[in-house]
């Protein structure tokens, strides 16, 4: 068994919960990072006893730049060691909402916290250990440029903010890969498909129809976690994009993203307070 402990984040989620469960039953060392505790520690309990486990659970809200401070902080503090860092959670918002530092939600779980996490962490990984972000098919039509951060509420809509958040994720997973690859850290996206998770309610008058003709159709859980757990577990794979069993790598025109450079610049810059204060070493 790994000596490293395997964070899964949103791991009471659909697809989270079924990659804490695959590595569970694979026999690693298993943190559940979830927003609501109350929730998902029976879920925690529930595969420590399916599989005699060592499985943890720890809180993170991803929608607070303090919370994820802290949650890296007891990493450290704890002396742990992340073996991989699986960013699953997300969120696709119904209604314009901002984060408790004021991004908007989608683009502030999905990308903001999720990148400030991963560089809090960095420090406590392991050598050759692996990072995984969660990328869809509509970064296909996200755009990236220099109005990223602008927030309207008139002008919201889910889709757009949400394919917004998964092409930044995407251009993060080619930023990140390329920043860790000397130090034999691997740094991958998955892809988990069209998946029946809570995530792709709608909430509109179709949903009856979407339930009864779509979803038996449509991939479960267990199959979207497929590409999560090869990525979490790669040896010899960076800078890919897995989907199921099988991975290919990141295309040019993300590599090439006219706006990747200043994503990065940017957010570093909005981010300095927390990267600065933070007890670890968070250069990359
Ligand atoms: N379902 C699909 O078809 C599909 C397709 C492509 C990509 N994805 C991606 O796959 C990932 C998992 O989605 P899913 O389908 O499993 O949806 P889900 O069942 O709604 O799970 C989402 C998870 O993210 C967590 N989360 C949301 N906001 C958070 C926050 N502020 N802090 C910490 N955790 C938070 C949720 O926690 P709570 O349980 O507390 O709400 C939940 O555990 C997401 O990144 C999603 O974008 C899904």
């Amino acid at each position: 068994m790994s000596q490293g402990c395997y964070i899964v984040t949103g791991a009471g989620g659909s697809i989270g919960y079924a990659i804490a469960e695959e590595l569970a039953r694979q026999g690693k060392w298993v943190v559940m990072a979830c927003r609501n505790l109350q929730k998902d520690t029976p879920l925690r309990d529930r595969l420590n006893t399916l599989y005699k486990g060592r499985v943890s659970i720890m809180q993170l809200d991803l929608a607070s730049l303090d919370n994820i401070a802290a949650f890296a902080r007891r990493i450290h503090d704890d002396g742990i060691t992340v073996q991989a860092l699986i960013n699953n959670a997300g969120v696709m918002s119904k209604r314009f909402t901002l984060t408790r530092d004021g991004y908007e939600t989608t683009i502030g779980v999905n990308f903001v916290g999720t990148y400030l996490l991963t560089r809090l962490l960095i420090p406590a990984m392991a050598q050759e250990g692996n990072i995984v972000f969660t990328t869809s098919m509509t970064r296909h039509i996200g755009k990236v440029d220099q109005h990223f951060y602008d927030a309207t509420p008139a002008r919201y809509a889910r889709f757009k903010y949400y394919s917004r958040s998964k092409l930044a994720v995407t251009l993060l997973t080619a930023y990140m890969a390329n920043q860790l690859s000397e130090r034999g850290i691997r740094v991958n996206a998955t892809d988990p498909g069209v998946v029946n998770s809570n995530m792709i309610h709608m909430d509109a008058w179709f949903d009856p129809l979407a339930d009864r003709f779509f979803r038996p159709f449509i991939s479960t859980p267990a199959q979207g976690a497929i590409g999560a757990v090869a990525a979490a577990t790669a040896t010899d794979v960076t800078r890919a994009i897995f989907k199921r069993g099988k991975h290919t790598p990141i295309p040019r025109n993300i590599l090439q993203h006219p706006y990747l450079a200043w994503l990065f610049d940017e957010t570093d810059h909005r981010l300095a307070p927390w990267l600065q204060q933070a007890p670890v070493v968070t250069s990359v």
